[in-house]
This record gives C-alpha cells, sequence and structure tokens, in this order.
C-alpha cells in the first residue's frame, strides 16, 4: 500500500517544513500544497545551493515528481510566474510536472494593497492610545484574496483566468466596489482600470494554461493507481485560522485539518503526519508568544539560527521551546512524528529551558494551550532546566553520536509530549539530517 504523507508546522511557521518536504519527496509521487499562498517561505538547500519557495512545493527540484497547488491555496499569478521563471534559470524542470487547480482563488493586485491599507490603518490607529489591532501580516494579500473567497459574488478562481470574457465582465463591477473600498482606506491611488487589469491577467492565464487543471481529479486518479501523496503544510498550526492565537494569525487551516478541503482527498487517506518543530521557538509578527526571550538568549538564537523572514526579511521573534504549544498542535494535527529542526542552533548553551506548562493568574498551572490572543499574555511559563552543550553537532549523522545532553534534551520532549522524534534537523542542508533506523510511526500501524 503506498503511504500517503503529511507535513506541518506545529509552532508560528519557519520551523523548517521546505527541507523536510523536499527530503521525503524521494518517498512519495506527488507533492501537494493545500492552503497559504506567497506568505509563506519555504527553504530547501541542496549541495550548498538555496531555494526559496512560495508557492511551489518544495518537491519541485525533484523533476519526475509532480507538484500539485490545490484548490485552497490562494495564488498570485504574478508571483507564480516570477518563481517559475526563477526556477527554470536555475535550471529546474517546471513544466508538465506542476499542476495548478483550476479552482484555486486568485490574489489580485488589489488584495495586495487593501492587506497593506488595512495594516496601516490599524497601526496607527495604536498611535492614538489605543490597542495595536494590526496583524503584522506579510503584505502579500493573504486575508483579503480568502475574505473574497467566503464572500463569493468577487472572486476570481485560476480557471477563470482562461475565459477573457467572463473575466471582463466580472472585473467590471469588482473594480469598481474595489476603488471605493480603497479609496475608504485612504489609498489615494487613481480607480482601479478594470479594462488593463483584464488584459494582464489574461495574459497571465495563457502563460499559466499548461498547468491549470482540475487537481481533485488528478490526486484520485494518483490515488487509484496506488501512487503517493506528500501534503506540504504552509504557515503552521499556531497560524490556523480556526486553532490558532486567533486574531493574530492567517486565513487559512493551516493544520493538518485542512488538507481534506484544500485538496478534495478525504483526511482517511493521511497514513502519516510528521509535524515539525524547531528545538525553540520562533514568531513573525505581533501576537502572544509566553517563551519569547527579548535579552541575550532571543538575539543569541536569532544570530547563529538566521532567524530573518524568508519572505520579509524581518527578525524573528525567538524563545524557548513551548511544549504546551507543541503537544496542542500535535493534538489538532494528528501527528505521528515528530521532525525536530535547527538543534544546532542550540550548541553553545549551559543550560536550556523547555516549557512544560503556563501558571495562570490565579496562581494554578495548566498543561492546556490558550489559543486566544487575548488570554494567552496572562499566561507565564512554566520551566524545566536541562544542561545544555557546547560542541558543534552539524556532522553528526546519528543521534547516539550526539553531545548527551543533546540526547537528554531530545529524550525529555519525546516523553512530554508523547511522540517520537524520527527525524532530526542539524543544518540546513539536505544531507545535514539524522533519521531514525526504526519505521516511522503511522496511523493504525
Ligand atoms: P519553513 O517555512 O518551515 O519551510 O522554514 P523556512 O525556510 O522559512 O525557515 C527555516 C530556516 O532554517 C531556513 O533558512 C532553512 O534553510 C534553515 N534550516 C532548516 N533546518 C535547519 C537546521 O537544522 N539547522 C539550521 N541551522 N538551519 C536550518
Ligand atoms: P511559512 O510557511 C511565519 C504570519 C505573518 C503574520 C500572520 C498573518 O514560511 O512557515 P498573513 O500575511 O498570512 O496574513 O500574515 O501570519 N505568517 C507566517 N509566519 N511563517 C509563515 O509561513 C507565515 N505565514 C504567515 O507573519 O504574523
Ligand atoms: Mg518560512
Amino acid at each position: 500500500m503506498s503511504m500517503n504523507t503529511a507535513v506541518v508546522g506545529l509552532q508560528w511557521g519557519d520551523e523548517g517544513k521546505g527541507k523536510i518536504v523536499d527530503l521525503l519527496t524521494s518517498e512519495h509521487d506527488f507533492i501537494v500544497r493545500y492552503n497559504g499562498g506567497a506568505n509563506a517561505g519555504h527553504t530547501v538547500v541542496v549541495d550548498g545551493n538555496t531555494y526559496a519557495l512560495h508557492l511551489i512545493p518544495s518537491g519541485i527540484l525533484s523533476s519526475e515528481k509532480t507538484c500539485v497547488i490545490g484548490n485552497g491555496v490562494v495564488v498570485d499569478p504574478a508571483k507564480l510566474i516570477e518563481e517559475i521563471e526563477s526556477l527554470r534559470k536555475r535550471n529546474v524542470t517546471v513544466e508538465s510536472n506542476l499542476k495548478i487547480s483550476s479552482r484555486a482563488h486568485v490574489v489580485m493586485p488589489y488584495h495586495k494593497e487593501h492587506d497593506a491599507a488595512l495594516e496601516r490603518v490599524l497601526s496607527s490607529a495604536a498611535g492614538k492610545g489605543d490597542r495595536n489591532l494590526s496583524i503584522g501580516t506579510t503584505k502579500r494579500g493573504i486575508g483579503p484574496a480568502y475574505a473574497d473567497k467566503v464572500h463569493r459574488s468577487l472572486s476570481i478562481r485560476m480557471g477563470d483566468l482562461l475565459d477573457r470574457d467572463y473575466l471582463a465582465d466580472r472585473l467590471e463591477v469588482i473594480c469598481a466596489i474595489r476603488s471605493r473600498e480603497l479609496d475608504a482606506l485612504g489609498v489615494s491611488t487613481p480607480p482601479l482600470d478594470a479594462a488593463a487589469l483584464t488584459d494582464s491577467l489574461a495574459a497571465m492565464g495563457r502563460q499559466l494554461a499548461p498547468h491549470i487543471t482540475d487537481t481533485v481529479y488528478e490526486l484520485h486518479d494518483a490515488l487509484s493507481q496506488g501512487q503517493s501523496l506528500l501534503f506540504e503544510g504552509a504557515n503552521a498550526c499556531l497560524l490556523d485560522i480556526d486553532h490558532g492565537t486567533f486574531p493574530y494569525v492567517t486565513s487559512s487551516n493551516c493544520s493538518t485539518l485542512g488538507i481534506p478541503s484544500g485538496t478534495g482527498v478525504p483526511g482517511t487517506n493521511i497514513n502519516q503526519v510528521i509535524g515539525i518543530m524547531k528545538a525553540y521557538t520562533t514568531r513573525v509578527g505581533e501576537g502572544p508568544f509566553p517563551t519569547e526571550e527579548l535579552g541575550t538568549t532571543g538575539e543569541y538564537i536569532r544570530e547563529r539560527g538566521h532567524e530573518y523572514g524568508t519572505t520579509t526579511g524581518r527578525p524573528r521573534r525567538c524563545g524557548w521551546l513551548d511544549l504546551v504549544a507543541v503537544r496542542y498542535s500535535t493534538m489538532i494535527c494528528g501527528v505521528t512524528s515528530i521532525a525536530c529542526m535547527l538543534l544546532d542552533v542550540l550548541s553553545g548553551f549551559d543550560e536550556l529551558k523547555l516549557c512544560t506548562g503556563y501558571e495562570l493568574e490565579d496562581g494554578s498551572v495548566t498543561d492546556r494551550f490558550i489559543p486566544d490572543a487575548h488570554r494567552l499574555p496572562m499566561a507565564k511559563p512554566v520551566y524545566e532546566t536541562l544542561p545544555g552543550w557546547q560542541e558543534e553537532i552539524v556532522d553528526a549523522t546519528d543521534r547516539d553520536g550526539l553531545p548527551a545532553a543533546a540526547q537528554a534534551y531530545l529524550a525529555r520532549i519525546e516523553e512530554i509530549i508523547g511522540l517520537p522524534i524520527d527525524i532530526i534537523s542539524v543544518g540546513p542542508d539536505r544531507a545535514q539530517t539524522v533519521r531514525s533506523s526504526r519505521p516511522t510511526a503511522a496511523l493504525g500501524s
């Protein structure tokens, strides 16, 4: 039986999903994105060459595999074309091995303007003494595009780009409404030009036409032929619109719960879920972060881990590993095993801290996460302290060869979250990976 695998981030993003998807691509036939858009930045490093992927699945470096952008993704066609062209320039094959759902919704230029304008308005409101309600988005138009999808009448899907007349008709109405909305948000550009937008979108549609298809049938055909699927989560469980730290989240179901709706493949087809977890915690943008370290510890992690955003270049906020949060994400995502990433970054600490609980305002301690941005800041992390290690571990090839303190750190994490760590990453390169010799835990095994 073929093995279908999901890869999902267990924290606030940038856990190293791209690296693991690339690594596991060799064991699967189709690599499928189910959520998010160009807000994602997934890094793959092979033989010293770095690739940053935003919309295209991280399996694209293996030309014999098929990469799918599922219906749950919001696609910025201009960004996608840019990404395809920059990969081709580096001799990466992007031809019939890339399929794009005709039902994926389109991120329009006015979505990006709206995203940026709303963030501006919200953060300037904070300057007048109000609470800062800006989210610190990537300004990639994600929220407005998903809002249009749910709103229905004003959204355009990838398949619509292939029908110029339909597009022209819709855009005339949409542009008139959007111009008024942008004006209300203080964007002082001239009214949107429906004809020019139609021309540019229809041209992009012609370019992308060979890739646009009914990916739901493609995936079910693959399954019935015994081929295996690898689902690539973008963003991460704590940024999930329903289960994350709302409202400081993104606008899609980034947990594995988004896979069925975002691809048309039922969850019962997923055999294993690999939860991707940094050996510490990071977050970009606004929102509560109980284990954040604002002093030298955070600084040390940021510099050693090069913790600057792949998509926006913003410095990432850094702190200790929050196992309350991770355990919650493993529960939501049905994780069967863990990949512990960036362990090499932690070399050099005398002591390491693991957050195992939250102390609440009344002095009680809970091991339950609080997925609510208003209440989470009240939680004070309860730490367990473990010895650190000084040695660099970037050349480690097996778990037994790691310093004893690193082995103990991993074993304690496994104990607290109750799941095996089957993959340990000790550097960005595909080769800097330690895999467990035992078979990976699978659902129903
Ligand atoms: P993603 O969004 O989850 O795919 O992660 P990003 O690519 O945004 O961020 C992860 C960063 O860590 C990238 O720069 C990776 O190249 C890098 N990386 C991944 N694994 C490791 C590791 O084990 N050690 C180190 N030092 N860097 C890593
Ligand atoms: P990958 O796939 C880290 C964060 C943004 C912001 C919030 C909402 O690379 O792990 P959005 O632009 O989606 O409306 O922003 O979510 N965010 C991410 N943070 N990694 C990501 O993706 C993210 N995608 C969104 O910083 O706080
Ligand atoms: Mg990233």
